[in-house]
């Protein structure tokens, strides 16, 4: 009897941890996750909303994954229909980080957990900041153009620079400006930077909806104003991929000058990546949005299993990336904190491209050079 109930005991033991793990992961397989995203016209966010939905499917949540179009309205429409299709938690990259009040109010009400993806969304319902440092994509920038035109042995000699800055909606846009301008501002002050075009304040120089069209418009107008003369641009700060787009085709149809114009951008975008390749554009600063997706699920799990959250969870979840713990840089309104998890962002170039995408699995190489993401 007493041997039989050891037996018994240990079975018993073997089939609670099988019941436990299998009832753990059927808690998950139970769970539903929200993921908002704002547009695939631009191609990070097929890619963050691919590696997202990978993601927690593998880690057995059921998702839910929406494109807005770039439009308010559907945005607010399809987080509305998220929340009443009972998602456990939502994540959000949002369109215009001021234009969520009402539908955040209802996740709260409802008591739906958000992490604020990429972009900051201004409502103290957000738990969560999920990023990559802003300010220092910004800065980034700005340190490549100083470093690559030695502007600090630049002797007498000055260079012509244009900037063009991102979506006025989206809370990123004024941290990246704001990185590269207060790198390039002192070079402005002393002369060795000039701006013929006078247009150095980001409401000026920003792009709505980060369009490249749009962007490439604008430039066009810029050469044809200030630089029709045979007045050389030297620098196109730009402060993404998609408007270095647009402003490398308005350099090529529209400018007259030699075409070293030193362009600056961000994301890592394929067609961006074969203008670097082929000398129409420097740099791209990357962001492993594939480890940004890592992050965002390990928060997801820490939010939902009620663990307390702070810079335990990144030693906890042994990234193999640089990420930290940051609960001063960005506020959800004056004076309320939101907690945030940042990761590094990197200079992409001609000469590092391969180390940096290639060997680490984010892009493929074909024969001819350029690269693709990897599927
Ligand atoms: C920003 C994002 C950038 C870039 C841009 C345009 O919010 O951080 O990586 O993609 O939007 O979509």
């Amino acid at each position: 009897m007493k041997k039989l109930s050891k037996i018994s005991l240990a079975v018993a033991t073997v089939a609670a941890v099988g019941a436990l793990s299998t009832s753990a992961l059927a808690e998950e397989a139970g769970q539903k996750i929200g993921l908002s995203m704002p547009t695939q016209s631009l191609e990070r966010w097929n890619r963050d909303g691919s590696y997202l939905q990978e993601q927690f499917e593998a880690a057995g949540y059921e998702v839910e994954l929406t494109y807005s179009d770039n439009e308010v309205d559907q945005q607010v429409n399809d987080i509305q229909n998220m929340i009443s299709d009972g998602v456990n938690l939502l994540v959000v990259a949002a369109i215009d980080g001021e234009a969520l009040n009402t539908v955040m109010d209802e996740a709260a009400e409802a008591g739906i957990p958000v992490i604020a993806y990429d972009r900051l969304i201004m409502h103290d319902g957000v738990s969560y900041y999920v990023s990559f440092d802003n300010y220092t994509v910004g800065t980034l920038q700005g340190q490549y153009v100083v470093d690559t035109l030695d502007l600090d042995n630049a002797g007498d000699a000055t260079y012509n620079i244009e900037f063009t800055a991102g979506d006025p909606a989206d809370n990123n846009a004024t941290y990246f400006f704001n990185g590269a301008y207060d790198v390039l501002a002192p070079y402005i002050e002393a002369g060795t930077l000039v701006v013929p075009s006078g247009q150095t304040d980001f409401d000026t120089v920003a792009t709505p909806a980060w369009d490249t069209q749009t962007a490439m418009e604008r430039m066009q107008n810029i050469l044809a104003s200030y630089y029709a003369d045979g007045t050389q641009l030297d620098v196109a700060l730009c402060s993404n991929d998609s408007t270095a787009l647009g402003v490398t085709q308005a350099i090529q149809s529209d400018y007259a000058g030699d075409n070293t114009v030193l362009i600056t951008g961000q994301d890592g975008d394929e067609a961006n990546l074969m203008n670097i390749v082929d000398g129409a554009q420097s740099m791209t600063v990357y962001k492993a949005v594939a480890n940004e997706a890592v992050v965002t699920l390990d928060l997801a799990k820490a939010i939902l299993n009620g663990d307390t959250i702070d810079e335990s969870l990144i030693e906890a979840s042994g990234w193999d990336f640089d990420c930290t713990f940051d609960t001063e840089s960005y506020e959800t309104s004056e004076g309320n904190a939101c907690p945030s998890f940042l990761l590094t962002p990197d200079v992409v170039t001609a000469d590092n491209m391969v180390e940096k995408l290639v060997d680490t699995g984010y892009y493929t190489q074909d024969e001819d050079g350029y690269l693709h993401p990897a599927a």
